[in-house]
């Protein structure tokens, strides 16, 4: 059995106790998140690359510590992240952001060893704060080799007229001598025969500005934790256009870290009909705690339903409680018929899920929780009306 499949194999036997879980509540499984961990740190030794953590994927960061084991830095996108990254991590990020202000240009520099520009404008803007910054931070450029195989717009960076990177006809001759490193970003949720077409495509339009610098990033969106990923073809990839380029090379995927290590607990607050449909209305929202499920769009697992409706079986759409009222999905179908307080367990709720919550309506945010199979669940935040209240003056 390889690695890879005992890591899966492994993934099955999720062992959060759900009766001991408040609602609503999202509880990520540390044993979970170490078996990604671990995988994502042997790519990283065998490869000889450098892969770290995107926060805006994942920063619940009392799991940081956990974290920190296995892998040591991480990227920013903003500068909260990139203080984040210092006071939690305790490392200085990898930052790139669209678009850096005056305002917050010198923290940026303070908590960030390297900071990739997304245009050349904001190179030459920032440029001299760099060069009179107390230390050196290595300088990129997002470039945008227009390839990408992600079918939804909304997560293509290389969509026409895209704001995300240069393209080549923009590119000069010759890179300022300041520029250290090239960054793309142009995968989601992707294999490793994805990154390889990615990468023939940037030899194609960008093969004299590899020669010029130290580094790459390859961004994120490599799901190597993801059953079936063919790990092997990523590590012999790494390592050959690492030798051709003789390049420094980093990714930086989200998504992987936190794939599949988790659930959000909601429950059963009332069930409600019309003209047959029967809805259960739950004490989480889809709206507010699980966006992505509305934006993508796709439909939740969900623990112990049938996924898809099953004529005979007690079948319902499951419903937000705020007042949005597209906030519902269905159906599934369940072996029993639904009734008040019984738990909803929503499958692969933590990355990207919980950086995007919002308060919407005032509805109650779900509390964080760790689940240890030696100690049990910690609770590590709950949240309360202070928290609503303070967010909104
Ligand atoms: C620049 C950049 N890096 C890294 C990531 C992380 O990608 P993923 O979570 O899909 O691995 C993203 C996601 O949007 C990104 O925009």
């Amino acid at each position: 059995m390889s690695y890879l499949c005992s890591v899966i194999e492994k993934q099955k036997t999720m062992s959060i106790q759900i009766q001991q879980v408040p609602s609503p509540c999202y509880v990520l499984d540390e044993q979970l998140l170490r078996n990604n961990l671990a995988l994502i740190k042997s790519v990283k030794e065998r490869a000889g690359v450098d892969i770290i953590l995107a926060f805006k994927a994942f920063s619940m960061w009392s799991a940081f510590p956990i974290v920190r084991e296995y892998i040591p830095y991480s990227t920013a996108s903003s500068i909260h992240e990139a203080r984040l990254a210092f006071e939690e991590m305790g490392s200085l990020a990898h930052t790139y952001s669209p678009a850096y202000t005056e305002k917050e240009f010198s923290t940026i520099l303070k908590y960030s060893s390297h900071v990739t520009f997304n245009s050349f404008t904001q190179f030459e803007r920032f440029l001299p704060m760099v060069k009179s910054f107390e230390r050196k931070v290595s300088l990129g450029i997002r470039i945008n080799p227009e390839f990408s195989e992600v079918e939804t717009d909304l997560y293509n960076p290389c969509a026409p007229g895209s704001r995300m990177g240069v393209i080549a006809d923009q590119m000069p001759d010759e890179l300022p001598k300041e520029i250290e490193g090239i960054h793309f970003h142009t995968l989601c949720e992707s294999n490793s025969y994805n990154l390889e077409k990615t990468l023939e495509a940037i030899e194609q339009k960008f093969a004299k500005y590899l020669k010029q610098v130290k580094w790459l990033n390859m961004g994120g969106g490599h799901l190597m934790t993801r059953k079936g990923y063919d790990i092997d073809h990523l590590v012999n990839l790494l390592i050959k256009f690492k030798e051709k380029w003789n390049l420094e090379l980093i990714l930086e995927p989200g998504s992987a870290f936190a794939w599949e290590t988790g659930v959000l607990v909601s429950s059963v607050v009332d069930i409600v009909e019309n003209h047959g449909i029967k809805t259960a209305i739950l004490d989480a929202s889809f709206t507010a705690h699980m966006p992505d499920c509305l934006e993508m769009p796709y439909k939740p697992r969900v623990r112990g339903a049938h996924q898809e409706p099953v004529a005979g079986k007690p079948t319902y759409r499951l419903g937000g409680n705020s007042c949005l009222s597209g906030d519902f999905m269905g159906f599934w179908s369940w072996d029993e018929p639904l009734k008040v307080g019984d738990k909803i367990v929503f499958e692969d709720m933590i990355h990207y899920t919980i950086v995007k919550t919002t308060m919407f309506n005032g509805v109650p945010h779900p509390a964080l929780a760790i689940w240890n199979d030696q100690k049990g669940l910690n609770i590590v935040r709950e949240y309360g009306y202070e928290d609503y209240k303070g967010r909104m003056s």
